[in-house]
């Protein structure tokens, strides 16, 4: 089959030749669904590179603050916005009638976990719906949220050739993960390889054109599923090698080894080896989700996935060995958790982030405020949060809040935080993400996983 000369019967036209040509011109207009972490990065990268881009989002209040060039992200300036804005390259907006003006639609939107574990991809077929709806020849679809394999194929196409458009010749369907890490300065969205795989071959094809406009390397698959199971795949790795350090900082404890030095020393072999850290817990919107959506998927092949489970099991431990450390270090200085004043360093789920979705600082905060621990904090990202019933507001670091304080429990291990001062203060550090590694070998007061 020529895929060059195809034509519509629809329309009579060279739908794939005249898209082809509009993304490499970056004349296609882009509409990225879904504004949130990963989608204004995306939609911020095609506007950066002379796309015009509709940022649509259906939480009015989101859409009013992009409008007021408000990002609330990590990634995007504020100033950035306006300035995409001014140029008209950037539009945030809640009218979904821009699909139908729409060249290119990208979906960001969430696919949380439902209360069963089982995958909610509700999100997801809300906007496949609402865009089925009015389908015309001539549009690229590309799903970035994160999924099981055989969404786009299995659920997304039937919805769109319902209306008898051909996937490949009136339309083009693909996936792509999305693999931005929010707040990681190292990665912007170019340098990131975008995974692609499309229904058919133009609709890779189509794709991967339009990521070369924005990414400097483009990996093309054979099959949407391909794209979809190799983004699972990088989530489970984490998942499996952080419960792995998790486990191994546990049993160093048990040997009185600090399992930092020993990870620092291994991590020395040029090959072979990746240092992953020990911690609270696993948070944010994909290592503690993901990996469950894989493992849903398996049980339709009658298989029952192991490590996934298993790393669950520890990584879903570890706030509780939290919890349990800051007893005992307590204990250890004739206090109990009773009546202690504890200032919690960080709650949001990583550094750099204002995230606190899955964070485990918050289930580790709760069980120690329902032990009769008073508990402050400080995040410079999240200013305030709700925890147990009570309205925390984040505090200052001052002489006088650490005089207070009987234990220090860092849960985030925020770059800005005053680690020198935090240990001078001579107070007891509990501190979950090994931050203030390095900064004192004789700080005796401070507890490690
Ligand atoms: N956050 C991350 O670090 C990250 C990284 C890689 C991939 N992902 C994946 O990307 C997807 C999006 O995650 P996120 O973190 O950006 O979520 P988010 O909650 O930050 O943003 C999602 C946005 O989609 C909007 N939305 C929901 N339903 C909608 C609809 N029907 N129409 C239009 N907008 C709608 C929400 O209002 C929200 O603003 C998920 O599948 C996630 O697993 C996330």
């Amino acid at each position: 089959m020529n895929e060059i000369a195809q034509t519509s019967p629809l329309t009579g036209e060279f739908t794939y030749v005249d898209l082809l040509e509009k993304i490499q011109l970056k004349e296609a207009a882009v509409s990225v669904v879904g504004q949130g972490y990963v989608g204004l990065p995306l939609a911020v990268a095609f506007a950066q590179s002379g796309f015009q881009v509709n940022g649509l989002d259906i939480d009015a209040e989101r859409v009013s603050r992009l409008r007021q060039c408000d990002a609330n992200s990590p990634d995007i300036e504020d100033s950035e916005l306006a300035r995409l804005s001014t140029s008209g390259h950037y539009k945030p907006s809640g009218d979904f009638s821009l699909l139908c003006e729409s060249d290119v639609i990208l979906i960001c939107v969430p696919t949380p976990l439902r209360k069963s574990k089982d995958p909610d991809i509700s999100y997801v077929i809300d906007v496949a719906e609402t865009l089925a709806i009015t389908l015309s020849p001539g549009k690229l679809i590309i799903l970035e949220s994160t999924t099981y394999p055989g969404t786009t194929e299995e659920v997304l196409l039937p919805l769109f050739e319902d209306k008898g458009l051909v996937c490949g010749r009136d339309f083009f369907l693909a996936f792509s993960p999305e693999r931005i890490d929010p707040g990681n300065k190292q990665y912007s969205v170019s340098e990131i390889p975008k995974v692609t795989g499309g229904v058919t071959k133009q609709c890779t094809t189509l794709a991967a054109a339009l990521y070369r406009q924005i990414v400097d390397h483009v990996v093309e698959v054979s099959s949407p599923k391909v794209a979809e199971l190799a983004k699972l795949y990088e989530n489970v790795f984490r998942s499996v090698n952080i419960a792995l350090a998790n486990e191994f900082s546990i049993m160093c404890r048990e040997l009185n080894i600090c399992s930092r030095e020993v990870i620092d020393a291994a991590a020395s072999k040029p090959f072979g080896f990746m240092p992953f850290y020990p911690g609270p817990g696993i948070g944010g919107h994909c290592i503690p989700v993901d990996p469950a959506y894989l493992a849903w998927k398996m049980r339709f092949s009658n298989y029952q996935a192991r490590f996934i489970p298993l790393a669950e099991e520890i990584n879903q431990s570890m706030p509780g060995h939290v919890v349990k450390l800051v007893n005992e270090s307590l204990n250890r200085r004739k206090r109990c958790v009773n009546g202690a004043r504890i200032l919690a360093l960080g709650v949001a789920y990583k550094a750099g982030v204002g995230d606190i979705r899955e964070s485990p600082a918050l289930g580790i905060l709760n069980t120690l405020i329902c032990s009769g621990a008073e508990i402050s904090y400080i995040d410079p990202y999240v200013p305030s949060i709700d925890i147990a019933g009570i309205h925390f507001l984040s505090s200052n670091l001052t002489s006088d809040l650490l005089e207070k304080t009987d234990c220090i429990l860092i849960l985030t291990d925020h770059p800005s935080f005053d680690y020198t001062t935090i240990l001078d203060s001579g107070k007891l550090v509990v501190d979950t993400r090994d931050a203030t590694w390095g900064y004192r070998a004789d700080a005796g007061q401070v507890v490690r996983l």
